[in-house]
């Protein structure tokens, strides 16, 4: 028999080891299928059930109890059964809680986008462009906070900041000695240092690549660019400190190195770098080696082509070279509708997609 367990999420079946959570096996999957996630970090141990952005449908058990879960539960969390089924899209009491919960975490989280330097690689920005109301129901004055600086390299910005832990784990688990936390409960609770206090050990620089929204930034890099203007390199250099993995991504302008950061898989987490180390890098690496010179430069970096980052990156017209049967890892899509059994506008002979001109009157009925 075999150790795999069998899921099904949005009609779509995958084996993954007993032990992992739904999330994971719907990152398996890939694409929308996969629920967005504020709070978990796979290279965080721990971390996850505090934002429940990843919350889905459980509409079978498992194949010995195949009842439905009463509630909708965070994916993040919930380990998968054998037989289970699960839905995330094709759900809409979950797109209605998810709204809800984007409603929730934009209650007192200013819409500074035009102003924030994280806009543009913003995991709430993204949530609320596809969850979002162009409204707010909330009548309550909201909470607001002073800026704070965490040292010479980090600000804080209490007001953006969702409660999801990540940078108190990043302290807890990289650092020798954890000099912030969570003070307080509930509408009170904020990331604090009790008494005002630098972040100074060698790997809290990565608390700003693992916030998901511009709460904690780079003082090195604030208003100095936006990140669609600047492009991004893959680098490496030697680091000398044994846990850097010393593998980066430089955003550059011309010969100039605005910011390091550390490169990111497509979940917008730290990448594994090509050494087998976690992709966390030091403060040395991020702060302060900031020429062009100090780095060996191996090439531009893969941009998702639709993220703001990618525009005014395109050399020539970019086509997909991905086949669907690839990025569904040899599965048809079961999600996908062919546009001429619901639509009658283009002649069926006709693919609009792959027309090697303009469309013209005679493509359509
Ligand atoms: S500061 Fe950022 S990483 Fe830390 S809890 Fe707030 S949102 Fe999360
Ligand atoms: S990602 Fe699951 S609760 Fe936040």
């Amino acid at each position: 028999m075999s150790d795999l367990l069998k899921i099904t999420i949005d009609n779509i079946t995958v084996e993954v080891p007993a032990g992992t959570t739904i999330l994971n096996a719907a990152r398996q999957i890939g694409g929308e299928v996969a629920p967005p996630a504020m709070c978990y970090y796979s290279k965080l141990a721990d971390s996850g059930g505090k934002c429940r952005t990843c919350l889905v449908e459980v509409s079978k058990g498992s194949e010995k109890d195949p009842r439905p879960m009463p509630k909708l539960v965070a994916s993040c969390r919930t380990t998968v059964m054998d037989g289970m089924e699960v839905k995330n899209i094709t759900s809409p009491k979950v797109i209605d809680a998810r709204n809800g919960v984007v409603e929730f975490l934009l209650i007192n989280h200013p819409l500074d986008c035009p102003v924030c330097d994280q806009a543009g690689e913003c995991d709430l920005q993204d949530l609320g462009y596809n969850h979002g109301k162009e409204g707010t129901r909330y009548e309550f004055k909201r909470r607001t906070f002073h800026k704070v600086d965490l040292g010479d390299y980090i600000q804080l910005h209490m007001t953006r900041c969702i409660m999801c832990f990540r940078c108190v784990f990043v302290a807890d688990q990289l650092t020798e000695k954890r000099e912030h936390g969570i003070l307080d409960r509930g509408d009170h609770a904020q990331i604090a240092t009790l008494i005002e206090k630098n972040l100074h050990n060698d790997f809290i620089g990565n608390v700003i690549d693992v916030c998901p929204v511009g709460a904690l930034t780079d003082k090195t890099f604030r208003f100095k660019n936006r990140v669609w203007f600047t492009k991004p390199v893959d680098a490496h250099r030697n680091c000398s400190n044994p846990k850097c993995c010393g593998e980066a991504q430089l955003w550059m302008r011309g010969d100039e190195v605005f910011r390091v950061t550390a490169r990111k898989d497509e979940w917008g987490e730290v990448k594994e770098a090509s050494n087998g180390k976690t992709g966390w890098i030091c403060n040395t690496c991020r702060f302060e080696t900031k020429k062009a010179i100090d780095w060996t430069i191996e090439g531009p970096s893969v941009v998702n082509r639709h993220s703001v980052i990618s525009q005014g990156h395109y050399v020539g017209v970019i086509k997909p070279t991905e086949t669907f049967n690839a990025v569904m890892k040899g599965r048809d899509p079961k999600l996908l509708m062919d546009i001429h059994d619901e639509s009658e506008v283009n002649k069926p002979n006709i693919d609009l997609s792959v027309l090697d001109r303009p469309a013209h009157s005679t493509d359509f009925n």
